[in-house]
């Protein structure tokens, strides 16, 4: 049985039934989060641009750290937009950098790699399509060079804390004195703004969600009817968590042919399906310290809505 297979059946199985966030990103997974990204109301990945277009020198000063080659591996690069406002101004300082963009979609990283490719000939570019969650292994192999890794847009948002710190004691275990990190944090703010970004008035975050069921029905075989289930977002302020569900309409029975099994849903049983944590400046450095990394420089936006953090191995 696939991965993929395995895990939909634990989450069904489960009480209460879940579903996991990074299964979302098939090609089509991969274009509606695309277009979630140019929302009115996904505020994400503009701020984090700005962050990048209005202290891109210092964060490359800090990337660079004086040394001439590096190498950059990114997590979830998505469309690497973000990254070319960076890449772009650390190869006019004259610095060689070899570019490994990890993403689970194949579509979407074999885009990213084509238009690297064009628009900066002298980028060594070494794309992995894969799961980024596994690619500890692969940084181990270093190349004796400074490895910068980048995660970013509040893709850590989608691991729960535990996992979160579990996920970074790893990195650190693969990682140099002389390599760094810079993530990515969607900072706690008013519950409205961040309710509104998971719940867009197009409806386009609610397809994203009931993509995952139509993946199922076309790899595994199963009969969703993604009309009987609607997208519900909510903001635990305590928490600084947003997490999406998908709410079974009606009583119904679905069958997945794959896993040989049907799965009763009650009326407006929910369907957990993902986690986007939120963080505040406190749990960011405790974060960081318990996993074995000291704070580097910090880098927002002028709204304070998003935190591009450098950690150094500790
Ligand atoms: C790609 C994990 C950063 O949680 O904000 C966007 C995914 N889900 N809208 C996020 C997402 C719904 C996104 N990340």
């Amino acid at each position: 049985m696939s991965q993929f297979a395995e895990d939909v059946l634990k989450g069904l199985s489960a009480s209460p039934k879940y579903l996991s966030s990074r299964y979302f990103y098939d090609d089509e997974g991969s274009r509606l989060f695309q277009a979630i990204m140019d929302l009115p109301e996904y505020y994400l990945t503009r701020a984090e641009m700005r962050v990048f277009e209005m202290q891109g020198d210092s964060i490359c000063d800090v990337i660079a750290d004086g040394h001439d080659s590096i190498d950059i591996v990114e997590l979830g690069a998505g469309d690497g937009s973000k990254t070319a406002v960076l890449i772009d101004r650390l190869l006019r300082l004259g610095i060689g950098i070899t570019y490994s963009p990890i993403d689970i979609s194949q579509g979407a990283n074999d885009e990213l790699a084509t238009r690297f490719a064009a628009r900066f000939p002298t980028l060594d570019i070494k794309p992995h399509t894969g799961d980024y969650f596994r690619v500890l292994e692969g940084l181990r192999s270093g190349s004796g060079r400074r490895k910068v890794i980048l995660f970013l847009g509040s893709n850590i948002g989608n691991f729960g804390s535990s996992q979160a710190l579990a996920f970074f004691r790893e990195l650190r275990a693969a990682m140099e004195p002389s390599d760094m990190l810079l993530i990515g944090f969607d900072l706690q703010k008013d519950p409205r703004k961040i309710v509104a970004a998971y719940d867009d008035s197009a409806g386009v975050t609610a397809r994203f969600n009931l993509n995952l069921l139509r993946r199922i029905n076309r790899e595994l075989g199963g009969d969703f009817d993604l009309a009987k289930f609607s997208h519900y977002a909510q903001y635990r302020p305590i928490e600084c968590a947003a997490r999406s569900f998908l709410i079974s309409r009606e009583r119904q029975t679905v069958e997945i042919a794959a896993l040989g099994r049907k799965f009763e849903f009650d009326a407006w049983e929910a369907v957990f399906m993902e986690i986007s944590q939120k963080y505040t400046r406190a749990m960011i450095a405790d974060l960081a310290s318990e996993s074995g990394f000291k704070l580097g420089p910090e880098f927002l936006d002028e709204e304070d809505l998003f935190l591009d953090s450098v950690w150094l191995p500790n």
